[in-house]
């Protein structure tokens, strides 16, 4: 998990629907991010949670009634709207979506949409009839054309007893898009290729040669560079991660196949991180039924794979593009030899041989080195702080290649 919502005041406004009880969930994640939460309810949304739960879960007062002496002695609407970083409306109903895009405030909920200066996301959920209708679709886009995020309902079983799209985004895609709303927008407008994950290359119908790579790095990488608003696909080997809420994906399986998909992708990118553990080798021939056990041994014979980094060098143009270089020896030495030989902007040598870091571990430790001679020695830190740190080191770097 990302750090970014540490310290920061996230509002959450309820309104009268029945995925309020989605919204409980969302406090408590907000709040083991760090967050500092205040949960504001509609009178409508209190007969669906009581106040005393939010207010348990998220250790601030609730504010419910803009006409309260003692809440509004406490904290005061104007005080909330002033304080926030970000404010979710989350379950948004039909009537709040409207009132917002006509600019109502008669509830504590709308005031405060009114008052803030904050970044403001709006998560509709309700029936899939009141989503389609033209009405609340009008709406929706009045307020995205505004700059409100719009979170889009999903689709699936509705608490009505419908089936389409209504239902409220899931608690860990409305935390992502909060975590995104936070975050200084320092790659908007660029478009970021990562790789991920090992490749496989087969000997036969059931057998192949790959690594350990869980694809976590990768992955990490690329929910991060979403976040600070760049437009992100994912490149993946087999790996066993779900995509990240915001990202593309294209999944690969060999190394040709990660090959003819990164080039593919190249010519739209403006940046590519190639993080995936692509097989150097494969075996000359793949056989097209199961190889049989024999009591004498099995000779391989192995060819190169193409190399993606270096075949990519003639187009790179000022396209930012990270190598990594995963080492288990002299790893400062081999990395640098990788950043000249493949023409990269950046490269990020891990030592790949030490249990608690590298391959499948949750973290990992780094030296970055650049073309203009630079060298930073990030140490031992889960994943996701990595990510953000190397991607702290591309934002800087590619000021002056931009
Ligand atoms: O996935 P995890 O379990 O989280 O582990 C993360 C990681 C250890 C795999 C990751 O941090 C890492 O080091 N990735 C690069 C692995 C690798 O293949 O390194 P390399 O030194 O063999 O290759 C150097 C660079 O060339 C890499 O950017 C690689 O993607 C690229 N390459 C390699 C072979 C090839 N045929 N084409 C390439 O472009």
């Amino acid at each position: 998990m990302s750090r970014c919502l540490q310290g920061k005041h996230i509002l959450l406004g309820l309104t009268g629907g029945i995925a309020c009880y989605k919204s409980a969930e969302l406090v408590r994640l907000l709040v083991r991010e760090g967050a500092d939460v205040h949960v504001l309810m509609t009178p409508a949304a209190q007969q669906f949670l009581t106040p005393l739960t939010l207010q348990s879960l998220s250790g601030n007062s609730v504010a419910t009634d803009l006409f309260s002496l003692s809440e509004e002695l406490h904290v005061g609407h104007i005080r909330l709207a002033d304080l926030a970083d970000a404010y979710l409306i989350a379950p948004a109903t039909a009537d709040v979506v409207a009132k917002l895009a006509h600019g109502n405030a008669d509830d504590v909920v709308t005031t405060v949409a009114l008052a803030t200066r904050a970044p403001l996301l709006v998560a509709p959920s309700m029936n899939v009839n009141m989503y389609e209708h033209p009405a609340v679709q009008e709406n929706l886009e009045r307020l995205a054309r505004r700059g409100v995020r719009v979170i889009p309902a999903a689709e699936g079983e509705l608490a009505c007893g419908w089936h389409g799209k209504g239902r409220l985004a899931e608690p860990p895609v409305l935390l992502a898009e909060v975590e995104r709303a936070v975050t200084p927008p320092v790659f908007a407008g660029e478009r970021i290729v990562v790789t991920a994950g090992p490749t496989r290359e087969f000997l036969d119908p059931v057998r192949f040669l790959t690594n350990r790579s869980s694809g976590k790095m990768g992955f990490a990488l690329a929910a991060a560079a979403w976040r600070r608003g760049a437009e992100v696909m994912l490149v993946s080997g087999p790996v066993s991660l779900p995509t990240p809420h915001g990202v593309a994906r294209r999944n690969v399986v060999s190394a040709a196949e990660m090959y003819e998909a990164v080039a593919d992708e190249f010519s739209r990118a403006t940046m590519l991180v190639m993080c995936a553990a692509v097989a150097d080798y494969r075996p000359a021939v793949c056989q097209p039924t199961k190889v049989k056990k024999q009591s004498k041994g099995w000779t391989l014979e192995l060819q190169p794979t193409i190399d993606i980094l270096a075949s990519l060098k003639p187009q790179k143009g000022n396209r930012f593009v990270v190598g990594f270089a995963a080492e288990t020896d002299q790893v400062e030495e081999f990395g640098r030899e990788k950043l000249e030989r493949k023409g990269l902007d950046l490269v990020v040598a891990n030592d790949v041989s030490r249990p608690e870091a590298g391959m499948e571990a949750d973290m990992n430790a780094a030296i970055l080195l650049d073309r203009f001679g630079g060298r930073i020695e990030l140490p031992l830190m889960n994943k996701a702080d990595l990510a953000e740190a190397i991607l702290d080191r591309i934002a800087e770097l590619r000021q002056r290649t931009a």
